[in-house]
């Protein structure tokens, strides 16, 4: 398998497996909504960046042909239950249908921990009840003979994320941490070994049908990643847990300001069940894969940061 077809291939996540399937001498189409947005990706080997509409079936049919395989990284962290609903579940049923008419039937799908199809209605927020309602549309699929391997990471760090980052940034700015959801428990997983992961699926037939939770080596709360995040930076400040209503509060504000929100009520909500792996469906054992935590990798990367970089970046809008 060498031709690959990344949807979000310009995110985060996406980013990184380009990386690594330049390396492996694979070729890559990776459609944006804006070309400015592949910035990141459109100087690696063999990779042709669109610009188009992926919500479009015709489009999606027409961007299949020629591939070998497609990946879905298309996610939204904030939206109203329709966005959700057109990212998280329509778009794979869409993508689904146009992996079975075109042929191209290998398809790696992005979920999130937390996510299941049995959690459609019962997962504490939209984010996830959406990527569950996604999973169960592509397991149904699946048994029309599209072949799917879904991987849910844990929330996921590394040297440009969005997570760590931006809790160091707020400790360069603010002497003390106000914290919703400091007692929520987190398996952060390093975006490389999700990449690793993510090679490893295209490459072996054998993940055809499975699904995977990643996740890294430790169980940290939020508090404690937000300590370990300012400990890196060198800005390490009080982190103060807000009580759940106030918490709320604090993000509806947030919800309110212009751009990306730091942090959503349902945000919040995801993380009312703790992100943690289950043990109901392999992981990286099963991969080959010892994955790393954050205490070795974030020092490097917090460490010197443009004091505001992060904040900006969040509030940028894509
Ligand atoms: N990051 C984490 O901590 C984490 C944790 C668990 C699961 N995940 C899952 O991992 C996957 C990748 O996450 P990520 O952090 O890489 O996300 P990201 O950085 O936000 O990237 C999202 C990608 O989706 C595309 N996109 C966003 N909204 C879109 C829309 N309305 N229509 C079409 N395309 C849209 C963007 O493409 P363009 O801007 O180029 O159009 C971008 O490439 C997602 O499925 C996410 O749920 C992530």
């Amino acid at each position: 398998m060498k031709r690959v077809l990344l949807l979000g291939g310009t995110g985060f996540v996406g980013r990184h497996i380009c990386e690594h399937l330049a390396r492996l001498g694979w070729s890559m189409t990776v459609p944006t909504r804006r070309a400015a947005n592949a910035s990141a990706v459109q100087h690696l080997p063999r990779l042709t960046v669109l610009e188009a509409d992926v919500h479009d079936e015709a489009t999606l049919r027409q961007l299949l042909v020629g591939h070998d395989a497609v990946i879905n990284l298309v996610a939204i962290l904030h939206g109203d239950e329709a966005a959700f609903q057109r990212s998280h579940v329509e778009l794979p049923e869409k993508l689904a249908r146009a992996c079975l008419t075109t042929g191209v039937k290998r398809l790696v799908h992005v979920s999130a921990l937390g996510a299941e199809p049995a959690a459609t209605d019962t997962a504490p927020s939209r984010y996830l009840r959406s990527k569950s309602r996604g999973e169960a549309a592509l397991q149904q699929a699946a048994a029309q003979g599209l072949q799917l391997t879904v991987l849910r990471p844990s929330v996921i760090f590394g040297a440009d994320d969005r997570f760590l980052n931006l809790f160091a940034a707020l400790q360069r700015v603010f002497p003390v941490m106000p914290l919703a959801g400091a007692g929520a428990r987190f398996q952060p997983v390093w975006v490389e070994d999700v990449a690793r992961a993510m090679v490893h699926c295209l490459q072996d037939t054998r993940t055809i049908g499975l699904t995977y939770e990643l996740g890294g080596p430790g169980v940290h709360t939020l508090k404690a990643l937000v300590q370990l995040a300012g400990r890196a930076a060198g800005v390490p400040r009080p982190v103060i847990a807000l009580p759940m209503a106030i918490g709320r509060l604090q993000a509806l504000m947030m919800e309110l300001t212009p751009g990306q929100p730091l942090m959503s009520r349902d945000n919040l909500d995801s993380m009312k069940v703790d992100n943690v792996l289950t043990g109901r469906v392999p992981g990286f054992a099963a991969l080959g894969i010892t994955p790393t935590g954050p205490a070795a990798v974030a020092p490097a990367y917090l460490g010197n940061d443009d004091p505001l970089l992060a904040l900006r970046s969040r509030f940028r809008r894509r």
